[in-house]
């Protein structure tokens, strides 16, 4: 049966149908910037001066999603009405599109013996 369900996927990916399973990041950019996520996150997500660091972000995309609707802490819920969870998928996309911190390896000075 897993083996199906696989198989199911990447066909479905092979078809051009993978944006049924997860978000877009160039729509998640724009819902990032339009919803007002950047003014405590940062643009990139990359943290900022009232918010932390959300790309590649290690929660799972339901995590975020169910975070950002009922969080009670410092930073404000967004219920449903004010962002979709479709759109928090696309968020989500885009976040975990954001490049990824250099390897602490290819930085010389951190190499010298
Ligand atoms: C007013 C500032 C503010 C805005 C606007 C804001 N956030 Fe936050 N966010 C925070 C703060 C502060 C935290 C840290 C947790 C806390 O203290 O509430 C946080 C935490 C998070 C986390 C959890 C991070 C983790 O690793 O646990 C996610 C996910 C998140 N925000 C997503 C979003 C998204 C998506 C938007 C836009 C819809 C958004 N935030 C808008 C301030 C903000």
């Amino acid at each position: 049966m897993k083996k199906l369900v696989y198989a199911a996927l990447v066909a479905a990916t092979a078809c051009g149908l993978s944006s049924a399973f997860a978000g877009d990041a160039t729509k998640g950019k724009a819902t990032f910037v339009g919803k007002g996520c950047w003014q405590c996150h940062g643009y990139e997500g990359q943290g900022g001066s009232a918010g932390p660091r959300l790309a590649n972000t290690q929660l799972p995309e339901d995590g975020l999603i169910s975070f950002v609707h009922n969080t009670n802490g410092i930073m404000p819920p967004f219920s449903e009405k004010l962002i979709s969870d479709a759109e928090l998928s696309d968020i989500y996309a885009y976040l975990q599109s954001r490049p990824k911190p250099a390897d602490p390896k290819t930085i010389p000075l951190l190499n010298l013996k």
